[in-house]
């Protein structure tokens, strides 16, 4: 099937629209090779409309550290990097040919802030969970069907006010009624539809559903009412008293 996204472009926005809002939206040289790429070779980046978002969000949060599962060939990555040169971004990913393309697409940026784990993320999460790591950002653009795995854990991961964001979970329109193959897609339609389920019901996160590109979650750690003070350390009260 010849997907939109083969043209960098939403199954989601009518095209004409997002060619419109396109031109609006400046890309730098390095990520305007990348789509063509990423286009010529049918490889799946972040939808430039998407990136132009997480660009703006991130320029807007100004995190000090980034945690990406999802690599692929650095669109996503390099995108953020522009976006907030003085954050450290870790970014994970099991695919070693792309990792390979990526690496030479952030030579070209000139990148000095990011590291490249090559790995599965779940043991690298798991990992970051034994050892209390924290991050302010977690952008997660890998295999949908795995969200709802790494979702408590991503959470987990949060500083306070941290925030989260998860890429394609409209899935092309399919997790709202959109018909698709349902022998090819119905796992990751069901999957998906029970981590959007799941995050309805988080009383420590806000939670926002956008139509960019192909459906941003973002996920917002909250203070809890009355601000973090608010909550009683048990060494703060005697048993005494
Ligand atoms: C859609 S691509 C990422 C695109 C990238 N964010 C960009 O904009 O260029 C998804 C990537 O996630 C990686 N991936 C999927 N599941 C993974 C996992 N469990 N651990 C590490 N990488 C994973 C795949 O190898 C693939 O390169």
């Amino acid at each position: 099937m010849d997907f939109n996204r083969w043209k960098n472009l939403s199954e989601i926005i009518p095209a004409d629209v997002e060619f419109f809002v396109n031109t609006y939206n400046f890309r730098s040289e390095v990520l305007k090779d990348i789509e063509e790429f990423a286009s010529k070779e049918k490889v799946p980046i972040l939808l430039p409309s998407s990136a132009v978002f997480l660009k703006f969000l991130v320029k807007l949060i100004k995190p000090k550290s980034i945690l990406e599962i999802g690599t692929g060939i650095g669109y996503s990555t390099i995108t953020m990097a522009e976006a907030c040169p003085e954050a450290e971004i870790l970014t994970v990913d099991s695919n070693a040919k792309r990792l390979e393309v990526a690496e030479r697409f952030f030579q070209r940026a000139g990148l000095k802030n990011v590291a490249v784990v090559h790995s599965d993320a779940f043991g690298v999460v798991g990992d970051f969970l034994a050892e209390g790591k924290k991050f302010d950002f977690i952008f997660i653009d890998s295999v949908k069907s795995e969200y709802p795995f790494f979702n408590f854990k991503v959470q987990a991961l949060l500083e306070e006010r941290g925030i989260a964001v998860f890429d394609n979970v409209l899935f092309r329109g399919y997790v709202c009624g959109k018909s698709y193959d349902e022998k090819r897609y119905s796992r990751t339609v069901n999957l998906l539809k029970l981590f959007l389920e799941q995050v309805k019901e988080y009383p420590n996160f806000e939670v926002t559903l956008l139509p960019v590109g192909d459906g941003f979650l973002i996920l917002k750690k909250k203070a809890p009412k009355g601000g973090w003070k608010s909550y009683v350390d048990r060494n703060d009260v005697s048993l005494n008293s």
